[in-house]
């Protein structure tokens, strides 16, 4: 597929360079390896002569490779730092990343599922982990970096056509990894004004929990998945681990805040401290609306 971002014909030209001499010198080799089989056989040489170094064959054969490997080099290096500069204008956005979703959050505060971007502009990204390691990658932009916990990586694009793009995790991050997709939506300008213009309605009901990444880890059926089912939750009674043992709770609104809150803090027995903290991913009307979803479950 066709690159979209400013540097992706850089990527693609180093791409195609290092195949093109990897091809050429592997068909190149294999012919001529044919070849000396079938010619210097001691079938056809029962007495063969025996050579001992050749200075020019040797310096030929050192200097052509070591320019190739150069050049390739070379080609990667320059491209690499264009992708590594970010334009002074470049607009920041945060990226999070948690098992197993991505959320997006702009500097007027606002917060998004999808990345939405204006077509033409730079765009510098901040990439955060809230858990484990993963990695942001962009096909289309041939863009891809890690989001490493407890550091800040950052990485940048110009995407210079609009339309939507596959956002994908690079980097095995835990049994859902390959469904941790996305879309980036690059809009004309006077698409993106109105964008940005319209917070849009929060997402409600049962769809919010598919948005918030809940039901990657969490069955409606009843179903074992990563962590606990929602079936029949309220009310129920759990054992769950804590810093100080273990002890049965009764799964209310206040059980449920907590734990979504901070997860880690009363662990369902028989299940792994996986989930990551929602604290900073939620707003407070969302944290409701959850509650109240689950309750009605
Ligand atoms: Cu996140 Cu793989």
């Amino acid at each position: 597929m066709q690159g979209v971002s400013s540097y992706s014909g850089i990527v693609d030209g180093a791409f195609w360079y290092i195949l093109g001499i990897s091809a050429v010198l592997l068909v190149g080799i294999t012919i001529v390896m044919i070849w000396f089989a079938f010619r210097y056989s001691v079938k056809r040489n029962p007495n063969p002569a025996q050579i001992h170094g050749s200075v020019a064959l040797e310096t030929l054969w050192t200097v052509i490779p070591t320019l190739l490997v150069l050049s390739m080099f070379w080609y990667g290096w320059t491209g690499f730092k264009r992708m590594r500069d970010v334009p002074q204008e470049a607009m920041l956005v945060k990226v999070t990343a948690r098992m197993w979703s991505w959320s997006f959050e702009y500097p007027d505060g606002r917060r998004s599922q999808e990345l939405v971007v204006p077509v033409g502009r730079p765009v510098r990204l901040e990439l955060l982990s809230k858990d484990v390691l993963h990695s942001f990658f962009v096909p289309a932009f041939r863009l891809k970096e890690d989001a490493v916990p407890g550091r800040t990586n950052h990485a940048w694009f110009q995407a210079d056509k609009a339309g939507s793009y596959d956002l994908l995790c690079a980097e095995y991050c835990g049994d859902q990894h390959s469904k941790m997709l996305g879309t980036v939506r690059v809009l004309p300008d006077a698409d993106y004004a109105t964008w940005q213009a319209n917070p849009p309605a929060m997402v409600t009901g049962p769809e919010l929990l598919a948005a918030k990444g809940c039901t990657t880890c969490h069955s409606q059926d009843g179903s074992r998945m990563v962590g606990p089912s929602f079936k029949g939750l309220m009310g129920r009674k759990e054992m769950v681990v804590q810093t100080d043992g273990e002890s049965e709770v009764t799964v209310d609104e206040a059980y449920l805040r907590r734990s979504i809150l901070e997860p880690k803090a009363q662990v369902v027995k028989g299940f792994d401290p996986v989930m990551p903290e929602q604290r900073d991913l939620l707003s407070d009307e969302e944290l409701d609306e959850i509650i109240k979803v689950l309750q009605g479950l």
